[in-house]
């Protein structure tokens, strides 16, 4: 966590929607158009309400919007976190679930089971990577690859709603 990045909630009530946007976007991986379709719902009282705005916008998007921030995201130990392409905020996650001490088998097993859940659903397979470990995360691929699209939308915006509220937790300060 980085302590000079952090901001305070009366300091972000006062920002204008642009600085608003580019200091709360990152708290979703690539959607910036979360936190700038919030700012509407300003000012916040605390760190709950603005993470409920901000839950809130998605839920009451389309499932497009939806599929898109879902298909925003890395796979992980994918392409970007191999080559060190990552967002700061992913490089982390990855990191924090012990992602980036893997073996070439392991990582071999990462990559067949991207691709199988890819090809299933059409998105990539989203957890959070900071509540999981590596063989959590394994369960959750053979686990989750049962089920039906629908479940799975639906748990790959619960686990975003997650990664969110910890990226919010490092954001802003009491
Ligand atoms: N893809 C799957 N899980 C995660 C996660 O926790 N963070 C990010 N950035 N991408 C993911």
């Amino acid at each position: 966590m980085d302590l000079h990045k952090m901001i305070s909630l009366l300091q972000l009530n006062s920002l204008s929607r642009e600085e608003f946007t580019r200091i709360v976007g990152p708290v979703f991986e690539h959607s910036p158009w979360i936190a700038e379709v919030a700012f509407a719902k300003k000012p916040f009282a605390d760190l709950k309400n603005l993470y409920r705005a901000l839950c809130e916008t998605v839920k009451n998007s389309g499932e497009e919007e939806q599929l898109a921030l879902i298909r925003a995201h890395p796979n992980l130990v994918g392409k970007f976190a191999l080559t060190g392409q990552l967002t700061k905020e992913s490089t982390n996650e990855q990191a924090s679930a012990g992602l980036n001490r893997l073996s070439p088998e392991e990582i071999d097993l990462f990559q067949k089971q991207n691709a199988a859940y890819k090809n299933k659903f059409g998105f990539p397979f989203i957890i959070c990577a900071r509540l999981n470990k590596k063989v959590a995360i394994l369960a959750g691929f053979e686990r989750r690859l049962k089920n039906s699209r629908e479940e799975e939308i639906k748990t790959a915006l619960e686990e975003i709603f997650k990664i969110a509220e910890l990226r919010l937790r490092d954001l802003i300060a009491n």
